[in-house]
C-alpha cells in the first residue's frame, strides 16, 4: 500500500440533481484536501434507473451551482464513464469522499467502499457525516417534491431551483 499522503480526492455521484446536502460534502472534501475533483457518474443510479437530467445538465448544474455557492474555483467538475476506481486512477486520485446519512446509507457504501479497495487496493474511501440541517435531503426527494411544481429552493442551490421549475413545467 502507498504510504504518501493523499493530496486529490474525488466526491463521486450521480447528482440528478446536485443538492445543497452534495454541496456541503463538495465543501467539506475540499476543506480536507486541497485537491477535489467532483466525478459524474454517467450511468443509472443505484436503482437502475435512468436519471432525470442528462450529463451535460447534471455537470452544468454542479459548475454553476459551485459558483453560486462560494465555493472555490480549483474544484473540477468531470463526467466519468465505467468503473470509478479507473476514473480515479487516470486522473491520479488517491481517495474517494461521500457523505454519510442515516443508517441506511451505511450498509450501500460500505459495498461500494469494500468493492473499490478490492478493485483499487490503496485507494482510501472517506466519509463525512452529513450535516444535521441536510440529513433527509436526497435528490429523489428534491425530484419528488420539485415534480408537483412546488419551490425546493431549501434543498437545492438556487440555480438547481429554476432548473427544476423549468424541467417539470415542460414535463
Ligand atoms: O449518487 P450515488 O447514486 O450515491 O452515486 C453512486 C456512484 C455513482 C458513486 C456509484 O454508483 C459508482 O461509483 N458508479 C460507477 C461504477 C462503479 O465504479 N461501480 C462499482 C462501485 S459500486
Amino acid at each position: 500500500m502507498s504510504e504518501s499522503t493523499i493530496t486529490h480526492v474525488v466526491v463521486p455521484g450521480t447528482f440528478d440533481p446536485v443538492t445543497l446536502g452534495h454541496i456541503d460534502v463538495i465543501r467539506r472534501a475540499r476543506r480536507l484536501f486541497p485537491k477535489v475533483t467532483v466525478a459524474v457518474a454517467a450511468s443509472a443510479n443505484k436503482h437502475g434507473r435512468g436519471t432525470a437530467f442528462t450529463l451535460e445538465e447534471r455537470v452544468e448544474m454542479i459548475r454553476d451551482a459551485l459558483a453560486g455557492e462560494g465555493l472555490p474555483p480549483d474544484i473540477e467538475v468531470a463526467p466519468f464513464t465505467g468503473l470509478l476506481v479507473s476514473f480515479c486512477a487516470e486522473i491520479g486520485a488517491g481517495g474517494v469522499v461521500k457523505g454519510l446519512r442515516a443508517m441506511t446509507d451505511f450498509e450501500y457504501e460500505l459495498q461500494q467502499a469494500d468493492l473499490n479497495s478490492h478493485l483499487s487496493p490503496g485507494l482510501e474511501s472517506v466519509f463525512v457525516m452529513s450535516s444535521p440541517e441536510f440529513g433527509y435531503v436526497s435528490s429523489s426527494i428534491v425530484r419528488e417534491i420539485a415534480s408537483t411544481g412546488s419551490d425546493v429552493s431549501i434543498l437545492v442551490p438556487s440555480n438547481v431551483n429554476e432548473r427544476l421549475l423549468t424541467h417539470y413545467r415542460r414535463a
